[in-house]
C-alpha cells in the first residue's frame, strides 16, 4: 500500500511526495466512558489507521485530497480558519487552525490522505487524522510540541473545532501506542503505562456492527453533560474534581445526593466501570484470561443498562459471544451508539467464531457485520524520509 500510495500521490499532484506519515486507530479494552471523568482507561492501538504523504508548494495553499472521498479542498495560508460542513477535511483544517493562532509559521503543503480504519466505526478515525496531521505539521516545520501537546492540541481541536466534548484517550492511544501492548492511562493525571497485552493462546477480534452512527455526537456531548451534573451533585458534599476520584464505596455513602434517576445511573456506571479497570489491570498482569473477561461481559452489561450507549447490534453480538466457549469476553469498544464490538477469541478458533458471529448477528439484525483479527501495533509516526523537501 505504501507504494501505490506514492504513485497515488504522483497522480494527484504531479510531483514526487516527500514525507509519509501514519497514525493508528484504537481499540479500548475495558474503561469505557471514563476518559472524560478523570479515571483510568486501557486502549491499544491497532494496525489499522490514517496515512498522509505531503510535499511542501511555494504556493501557500494548502491542498487537501483523500484517496477515500470525493470532497477535497484548496484553501490559501491564513491567521484561521473556519470549519465547513460535515467533510472530513474539517479535522486536518482544525489541526492547521490551530497551528497558525498559535504563531507557528507554515508554508503551503500538498497533502494526500489514505485510511484504512472502517469510517464511524468507533475506531478513532477522527483521533487517527488529527493526530497524524499535528505530527505531520510539527515535524514539518520544526514547531517544537512534545507528543503529550501534540494529542492535548489535537483533543482540543475536536472538542472546539469540531464540537465533540472527547475525554483524551484516542488521541493518546493513537500518539502512545506501543505494538502488543496495551496502555493504562490515568485521564486524570496522563500518568501511563504500556503493559503487555498477554492475551496468551487469544486474539483480539474487532466486530463491526456496520451500523451508521447516527446523531451519535450529540448523544455523546449529553452523556458528558449527565456526568458533570452528577459531579456537581456529589460536590456538595465531598471535595472531589473528578467522578472518578471515588470509588463504589464511597459512592454507594453519598449517592443519595444525586436525585435525578438518569444521572444517579450514569454515575454508577462511571464509577463501577473504573473499579473494573484497576481489577482488569491485575487479571491481564496474573494472565487470568477468564477474570479479564468477566470484567468485560460487565462493563457492556453496564453500557447497556445504566450508560445505555449501547443498542440491538452491539448487544446481538455480545449475546453470541456468551453462548461461546472458545471466547473470553466481549464489549462494545469506543463511544457506542453502533460502531465497533471487541472480543477475546481462542486464536484457533477464530475463523469458526468468525462465521458464527456473522451467521448469528445477520439472522438477528438483517446484514452482516464485519469481523478482524486485530494486531495491537505502534503509534503515530514517520514511515519514510524526505525526498524532496
Ligand atoms: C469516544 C471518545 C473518547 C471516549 C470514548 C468512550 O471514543 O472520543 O474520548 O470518551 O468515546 O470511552
Amino acid at each position: 500500500m505504501k507504494n501505490n500510495l506514492f504513485s497515488e500521490f504522483k497522480k494527484t499532484f504531479n510531483k514526487e511526495a516527500g514525507n509519509a506519515y501514519f497514525s493508528p486507530g484504537r481499540v479500548n479494552l475495558i474503561g469505557e466512558h471514563i476518559d472524560y471523568n478523570g479515571g483510568l482507561v486501557m486502549p491499544c492501538a491497532i494496525t489499522f489507521g490514517t496515512y498522509v504523504l505531503v510535499a511542501l508548494n511555494n504556493e501557500g495553499v494548502f491542498r487537501f485530497r483523500s484517496l477515500n472521498f470525493e470532497e477535497q479542498l484548496d484553501i490559501s495560508l491564513q491567521t484561521s480558519y473556519e470549519r465547513s460542513g460535515e467533510t472530513w477535511f474539517n479535522y486536518p483544517l482544525g489541526v492547521i487552525d490551530y497551528f497558525v493562532k498559535q504563531g507557528n509559521k507554515l508554508q503551503g503543503l500538498d497533502l494526500l490522505f489514505y485510511g484504512n480504519i472502517p469510517i464511524g466505526s468507533g475506531l478513532s478515525s477522527s483521533a487517527s487524522i488529527e493526530v497524524v496531521t499535528a505530527y505531520t505539521l510539527n515535524d514539518l516545520f520544526g514547531c517544537g510540541y512534545s507528543k503529550l501537546e501534540l494529542v492535548q492540541l489535537s483533543k482540543e481541536v475536536e472538542n472546539v473545532f469540531i464540537g465533540v466534548n472527547c475525554g483524551i484517550m484516542d488521541q493518546f492511544a493513537v500518539a502512545f501506542g506501543e505494538k502488543d501492548k496495551a496502555l493504562m492511562l490515568n485521564c486524570d493525571t496522563l500518568e501511563y503505562k504500556a503493559v503487555d497485552s498477554n492475551l496468551g493462546d487469544h486474539v483480539l477480534a474487532i466486530i463491526n456492527t456496520n451500523k451508521p452512527r447516527k446523531l451519535a455526537e450529540s448523544k455523546y456531548n449529553e452523556r458528558v453533560q449527565e456526568c458533570h451534573a452528577a459531579l456537581k451533585a456529589l460536590q456538595q458534599e465531598l471535595d472531589i474534581q473528578n467522578l472518578c476520584d471515588i470509588d463504589s464505596g464511597t459512592f454507594k455513602q453519598y449517592q443519595h445526593l444525586i436525585t435525578d434517576a438518569i444521572v444517579l445511573k450514569r454515575a454508577t456506571h462511571v464509577i463501577e466501570e473504573n473499579d473494573r479497570v484497576k481489577l482488569a489491570a491485575e487479571a491481564l498482569a496474573a494472565s487470568n484470561l477468564a477474570e479479564f473477561g468477566r470484567l468485560m461481559y460487565a462493563s457492556h452489561d453496564s453500557l447497556k443498562n445504566l450508560y445505555e450507549v449501547s443498542g440491538k447490534e452491539l448487544d446481538a453480538v455480545v449475546e453470541y459471544c456468551l453462548t461461546n466457549p472458545n471466547v473470553a469476553g466481549a464489549r462494545m469498544t469506543g463511544a457506542g451508539f453502533g460502531g465497533c464490538a471487541i472480543a477475546l477469541v481462542k486464536e484457533s478458533e477464530f475463523d469458526n467464531f468468525s462465521k458464527a458471529v456473522t451467521a448469528y448477528y445477520t439472522s438477528k439484525i438483517g446484514y452482516a457485520p464485519s469481523v478482524y483479527s486485530s494486531l495491537i501495533g505502534d503509534g503515530v509516526g514517520l514511515l519514510k524520509e524526505a525526498i524532496n523537501l
